[in-house]
């Protein structure tokens, strides 16, 4: 694996508004992630488009489906330059061996339970608090030898002692009033065992882009 270990989130609309972010990153220096709105809009086209500028690729997807369907689309997904993809491991056992015997080189994360859900949620959806839920999916996660988690700040604590390549998203240097309620600075997030976070709008959205870049590197 290379040493790069800053991931950005292009949650961009279309290929020329990445052509025009992009242009302001170093390649060496940060893997590009791609999500569900710029892939549904852009298609793989997105991918030889990063590939060919020399970026390393986290296709975000978040898979969920019955194994063969995942089978499939993990043998399309890593058809291109593809270092790490999602599936949800609330798709269960077979569905996670199945993305892994399709992964060829491309890596598998698991997410657990998605930033947005709560106590709450995981009582109404699994009649299961949300720590017990957590540690069902991490059990899974290990004995299904998945490479590894999307996790937020304080599920990182949980699993830092694993073999698993853990990816945390949330991260915040900086006071900001968004969505992102779990959040870490980048440099706790290192600490604490993040092989890779995943920064968005803090990056995409500076004034200073490699400022920023340096801040969360
Ligand atoms: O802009 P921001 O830094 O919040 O972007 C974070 C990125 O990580 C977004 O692309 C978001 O979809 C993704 N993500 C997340 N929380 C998760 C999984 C993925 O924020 N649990």
């Amino acid at each position: 694996m290379s040493n790069k270990r800053l991931i950005i989130a292009l949650d961009f609309k279309n290929i020329d508004e990445v052509s025009n972010f992009i242009s302001k990153l170093d390649p060496q220096k940060c893997i590009a992630k791609v999500g569900l709105q710029l892939f549904i809009s852009e298609g793989p086209k997105v991918l030889e488009f990063l590939s060919h500028k020399g970026f390393e690729i986290f296709l975000d997807l978040k898979l969920h489906d019955i194994p063969n369907t995942v089978k499939k689309s993990v043998e399309e997904i890593s058809q291109y330059n593809v270092k790490l993809t999602t599936i949800h491991l609330q798709g269960g056992r077979d569905m996670i061996q199945a993305a892994n015997e399709a992964k060829g080189d491309t890596k598998i994360l698991g997410v657990s339970l998605l930033t947005s859900l709560d106590d709450s949620d995981t009582r109404e959806l699994y009649n299961n608090d949300f720590k017990k839920q957590f540690d069902n999916l991490i059990s899974l996660a290990m004995e299904t030898k998945i490479d590894g988690i999307v996790c937020s700040s304080q599920e990182l604590e949980i699993i830092k002692d694993t073999s698993l390549i853990k990816v945390v998203p949330g991260i915040r240097n900086q006071h900001t009033f968004d969505d992102q309620k779990r959040v870490m600075t980048s440099g706790e997030a290192y600490s604490k065992g993040a092989d890779y976070i995943v920064v968005g709008r803090p990056i995409t959205q500076a004034k200073e882009i490699g400022e920023a870049i340096k801040d969360y590197s």
